[in-house]
């Protein structure tokens, strides 16, 4: 017997260790832990969310399969019509359906690394092959070698995140604009929206959701995981344009969001008020953290708009300083790849979580 040879190289998807094991070697409990390294929320689940799990009317049947209910409170969130919507397991779970409806063998994926390893890993899962256009040494995107990458590559899909993971930069407006009036479907990833600056309530203003009922080559996923604290129910949800939508319909697998999940979204949508002063107090702490970083020798976070500061490192091993903070149980991410080897990437959390940090940094550095 043997499996289908399309995986022979495909690399599997790297995890972090999962926390219980990460304490149990640490001789810690998993509270103790303070986990700064995946951009989760510190928070955690809202109370009304929290609420709702210990109170799941029917977990014994399947959920609604459409998701009615949360499309339709998304919608008022959004303003973007129902219909227009579609829920996914995470985020990630949108990226693979949008590369299974849009890709056949060999199609083509273009992203511009470093970015979210998922678009690569989805793309390559689904059968596509991936070109690459790196973002610029400033982590701009570089349009002109985009634009020929489309002229030459004809890729299916350009994967776009604003702000971008790992550098928590915006893409610049008219460099957006640019973009998206190029003749390829955009997929904008703004999983980290809502901590934008100066934007409205939940990144509304900076958010480009609205566009899609305006064009028919935007899509634009966004994510529970990180404003609401929902990472561990895995739920985020897409704005697609009509014509994409019946086939995203057949693509997904029945029953792809739980009861636990859908009711936790919904919850958290009727608990905005304490979300929105969680992110603020982010925000405020990216602001704090930032100003006692420069405070620091050999540390240069880069300016971000979401939950997490990407920082150069000088005269130091960042891959050292991540080890040495994981020793005494404060996790951050090293990334290992150029261009990012003498970086580390901090996740903001609340103000004990980088107080603890910064105290740990501060012996490293
Ligand atoms: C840019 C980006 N998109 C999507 C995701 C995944 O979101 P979800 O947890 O909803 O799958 C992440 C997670 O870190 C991310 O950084």
């Amino acid at each position: 017997m043997k499996a289908s040879s399309r995986f022979d190289n495909l690399p599997p998807y790297e995890f972090s260790e999962p926390l219980a094991a990460i304490a149990s070697r640490l001789g810690m409990s998993p509270d103790q832990i303070t986990k700064l390294d995946l951009n989760e929320n510190s928070f955690g689940v809202s109370p009304i969310a929290l609420q709702s799990l210990a109170n799941l009317p029917l977990p014994h049947l399947y959920s609604d399969p459409d998701c009615s209910k949360l499309r339709v409170a998304l919608a008022d969130f959004t303003n973007i019509p129902a219909a227009n919507l579609l829920i996914g397991n995470g985020a990630d779970d949108l990226i693979d359906i949008l590369m299974t409806t849009m890709l056949d063998p060999g199609d083509r994926v273009l992203i511009c690394p470093p970015c979210f390893s998922m678009y690569a890993f989805c793309a390559r899962l689904r059968h596509g092959r991936v070109v690459e256009v790196p973002l610029r040494t400033d982590f701009r995107f570089d349009l002109p070698a985009i634009r020929s990458a489309i002229e030459f590559e004809h890729p299916k899909v350009l994967f776009l995140t604003s702000p971008n993971n790992p550098d928590g930069g915006l893409i610049p407006p008219d460099d957006l604009d640019e973009m998206l009036s190029w003749p390829v479907l955009v997929a904008l990833d703004e999983a980290y929206i809502e901590f934008s600056e100066n934007s409205g309530r939940f990144g509304c203003q900076a958010s480009r959701i609205s566009q899609v009922m305006q064009r028919d080559n935007l899509v634009v996923l966004r994510t529970f995981s990180k404003w609401a604290g929902l990472a561990g129910l895995r739920i985020g949800f897409g704005a697609f344009p009509d014509w994409l939508m019946p086939v995203l319909w057949k693509a997904r697998l029945p029953y792809n969001i739980n009861v636990a999940a859908e009711a936790a979204a919904l919850a958290s949508l009727k608990d905005l008020d304490i979300l929105a002063e969680r992110v603020a107090c982010i925000q405020a702490e990216r602001k704090r953290v930032v100003l006692e970083l420069s405070r620091l020798p050999n540390i240069n976070p880069f300016p971000s708009q979401t939950n997490f500061l990407l920082c150069r490192v000088a005269h130091r091993s960042a891959a050292e300083i991540q080890k040495k903070l994981a020793e005494q149980g404060i996790l951050i991410r090293y990334f290992g790849v150029p261009p990012l080897t003498d970086c580390i990437r901090i996740t903001i959390g609340r103000r004990e979580d980088n107080n603890r940090l910064l105290k740990a940094l501060e012996k490293e550095l």
